[in-house]
């Protein structure tokens, strides 16, 4: 197998991302348009990560932290490159940053149509909370933009 390689993204990334995420099925909101997404790389470069395979983007997982909390979203990878060990090599990359920053904790939202994916997170360490209960508000309008 070609060697894989794990680097943080760059703006020049954007396309060939999308791209990456409509192929593995995640559902795009106005907070992956280039504009939206690129406001979280000044504040966590290092922990949006690509993983590449022959100069082919196969990969992605895109960690922020808050300062009190880290956050997963966007574990991705394109289905033919899934089941190989990618997705795990991804989320233990960012688990050793998150590490590197001393972050006591890390969360991620799975969505509903997506409980399958529970049972991947599970092997890897997560656990389920069923003591809360997400709420979101929303600020702005897109048509803000
Ligand atoms: C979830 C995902 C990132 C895993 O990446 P991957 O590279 O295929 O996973 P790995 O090769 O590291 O791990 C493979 C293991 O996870 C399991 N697995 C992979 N995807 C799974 C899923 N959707 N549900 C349950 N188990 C899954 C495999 O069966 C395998 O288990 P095994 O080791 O016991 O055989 C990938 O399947 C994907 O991109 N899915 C679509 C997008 C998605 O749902 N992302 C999560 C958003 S919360």
């Amino acid at each position: 197998m070609n060697p894989l390689e794990i680097r943080e993204y760059a703006p020049e990334d954007y396309n060939n991302v999308k791209t990456l995420w409509l192929k593995a099925g995640l559902v795009l909101s106005h907070s992956d348009t280039e504009k939206e997404l690129h406001r979280v790389l000044p504040l966590n470069p290092q922990l949006f990560l690509v993983a590449e395979m022959n100069n082919r983007l196969i990969g992605t997982v895109l960690g922020t932290f808050d300062g009190r909390r880290g956050y997963v979203h966007h574990l991705a990878v394109i289905p033919e490159f899934q089941k190989k060990g990618i997705g795990t090599a991804l989320l233990d990359e960012l688990e050793n940053r998150y590490k590197k920053l001393n972050v006591v904790k890390i969360h991620l939202f799975i969505e509903t149509f997506n409980a399958g994916v529970e049972s991947y997170y599970e092997k890897k360490g997560w656990s389920r909370r069923d003591d809360l209960i997400m709420m979101s508000k929303t600020l702005r309008s897109h048509s803000d933009d």
